[in-house]
């Protein structure tokens, strides 16, 4: 929507009133003078039209640890959801980021800004994931390998970016990825014949979970990075 349809909307005056505040210079975005009625107005933008608010919403971003049992959506009639621990009175207007299965720990983004959560999610930006894993059996060299060249799945039509892969452990690994595919890391290990038996994701793009964030805990972001791939 531009200025001029919003203004006439908003204020119930029509478009013959808006040109008016406009040509006046009585309308005032993001704090500067504005007289073109074409400009976009976005969610965010700050507007005033003759002194009044006419729209001032607040960008929301939140860093949940989410903990096992908690259900990645925003609402459910069985399970408690990532919602449900987001004490604010603004908490319904979020939607997720990415999900994560119920049993899986750690980072999940909210936010009630869909471009930025559209940013971080469309495959196309290959935006990291690094996640800590663990397993029931030793993760074999060939294992490892198959993750560094890249995996097909035939479900969804890809191939997937090459996997960065630590190993910390016979057990365990500190492993990257740029998809978010349903129970991908289950999937990839499954291939191999090894079950994933604890999963918790530690970062999203240049966004990082830290020690003193206890599960269940959260962190509201007021800015956020253009360069997601840091
Ligand atoms: N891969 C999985 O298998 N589960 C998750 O929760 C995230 C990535």
């Amino acid at each position: 929507m531009n200025i001029l349809q919003f203004i006439a909307k908003r204020t119930g005056l029509g478009k013959r009133h808006a040109k008016k505040l406009l040509e006046n210079g009585e309308i005032i975005l993001n704090g500067d003078p504005v007289s073109d009625g074409t400009t976009p107005l976005s969610k965010f933008d700050y507007l005033i039209a003759a002194g009044d608010v006419l729209q001032s919403n607040t960008r929301r971003i939140i860093l949940l640890h989410k903990p096992a049992g908690i259900l990645s959506a925003t609402k459910d009639p069985n399970y408690k959801t990532v919602i449900d621990l987001i004490n604010e009175p603004w908490a319904a207007e979020l939607h997720l980021a990415g999900r994560l299965d119920r049993a899986t720990t750690g980072l999940v983004i909210l936010t009630n800004d869909s471009s930025f959560s559209e940013s971080l999610t469309r495959p196309g930006n290959k935006v990291p994931k690094t996640y800590l894993v663990e397993t029931d059996l030793p993760i074999p060299a060939e294992t490892i390998a198959a993750f560094r060249n890249g995996m097909s799945f035939a479900k969804e039509k890809i191939h997937t970016q090459p996997a960065i892969v630590i190993l910390l452990s016979e057990t365990s690994c500190r492993l990257t990825i740029y998809e978010g595919k349903h129970h991908q890391i289950k999937r990839m290990f499954l291939r191999f014949g090894i079950r994933v038996t604890k999963l918790h994701r530690e970062s999203i793009g240049s966004y990082h979970l830290h020690h003193e964030h206890a599960p269940g805990e959260y962190l509201e972001v007021d800015s956020y990075f253009s360069d997601l791939s840091a």
